[in-house]
């Protein structure tokens, strides 16, 4: 079993990405070095009424300066909270964990999808792609959202050299249309033995992935999303059922599955 640790560090920068949308960054992060691409931590609310931690996947590392960021969009009681976190306040994270995005093949092209709050851990294996000596134009990196001020960080997306294909559903910005339709018309005539889709997002955009990389033959991972209690896999709140039998814990055995693992 891998070692746990909660590791209480500060807020040591807090952006605010417009339409709800905040980034905070925490450290100094002893386990910086641990973290990896897909893998999120688990933090603790002052509010004694809030019980559960919130997970949040790490949306980029700095090992220099041993930081984490995360970034997140205000939609409940917990993360309206975490927004008020100013530069200096002190956090409990418990991670880095979960499993995490495996690399791809040199050879291979990288299908990055990114559904709305989903975009943060791709975010985080893009650039550590491009750090691993990946060429950033075999990163074709797809961000969704509904509309134009649901797609944020697009300088920093841009500075990473990769294809950015921003998709919006009412095409105030980037193409218009779904994720997965700019995927699939993307994907035409191409050699789709050499790609690999990596996605986290909603659910209904994260089936329609799996149906996608099933359909064409292109094999891939996904990251899900789940209630997490615990986040450390004893309290079984977060399972999932596989496709093959049984039962899958995404905090513990994901959040990163296969594509045809996971039945959605
Ligand atoms: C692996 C993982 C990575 C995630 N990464 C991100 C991210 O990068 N950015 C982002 O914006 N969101 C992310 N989320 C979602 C995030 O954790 C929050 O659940 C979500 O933003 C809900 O917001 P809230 O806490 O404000 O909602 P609330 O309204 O406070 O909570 C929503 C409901 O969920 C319940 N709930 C909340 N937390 C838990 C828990 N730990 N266990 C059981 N029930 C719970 C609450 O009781 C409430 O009923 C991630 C979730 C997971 C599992
Ligand atoms: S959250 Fe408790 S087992 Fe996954």
């Amino acid at each position: 079993m891998k070692k746990l640790a909660t590791t209480t560090v500060s807020v040591t920068a807090r952006r605010d990405l417009r339409n709800d949308y905040y980034s905070l960054t925490f450290g100094p992060y002893p386990r910086v070095t641990k973290c990896r691409p897909g893998q999120f931590v688990h933090i603790r609310l002052p509010e004694t009424d809030i019980l559960f931690r919130r997970a949040m996947s790490i949306a980029s590392v700095d090992t220099d300066r041993r930081e984490i960021e995360i970034i997140f969009k205000v939609v409940g009681r917990g993360t309206t909270v975490l927004s008020r976190y100013r530069k200096g306040d002190q956090v409990d994270l418990l991670g880095p964990l979960g499993n995490t995005f495996s690399l791809p093949k040199k050879s291979e092209r990288a299908l990055l999808l990114g559904g709305g709050v989903g975009y943060p851990p791709l975010l985080y294996m893009a650039t550590h792609m491009v750090r691993s000596g990946f060429d950033p134009k075999s990163i074709e990196f797809f961000y969704g959202g509904r509309s134009d001020r649901d797609i944020l960080d697009r300088t920093r997306i841009k500075k990473l050299g990769v294809n950015f294909h921003p998709v919006t559903e009412d095409g105030s910005f980037g193409q218009k249309g779904l994720i997965t339709h700019a995927v699939e018309s993307f994907i035409q005539g191409q050699k789709k033995d050499r790609m690999r889709i990596f996605a986290c997002g909603p659910e209904p955009m994260l089936k329609a992935v799996d149906d996608l990389g099933l359909r064409e033959g292109i094999n891939g991972e996904l990251s899900l999303e789940a209630p997490m209690p615990c986040g450390i896999g004893v309290c079984l709140g977060c399972v999932v059922p596989l496709k093959q039998g049984g039962h899958a814990r995404v905090c513990a055995d994901g959040p990163v599955f296969a594509i045809g693992e996971v039945i959605l």
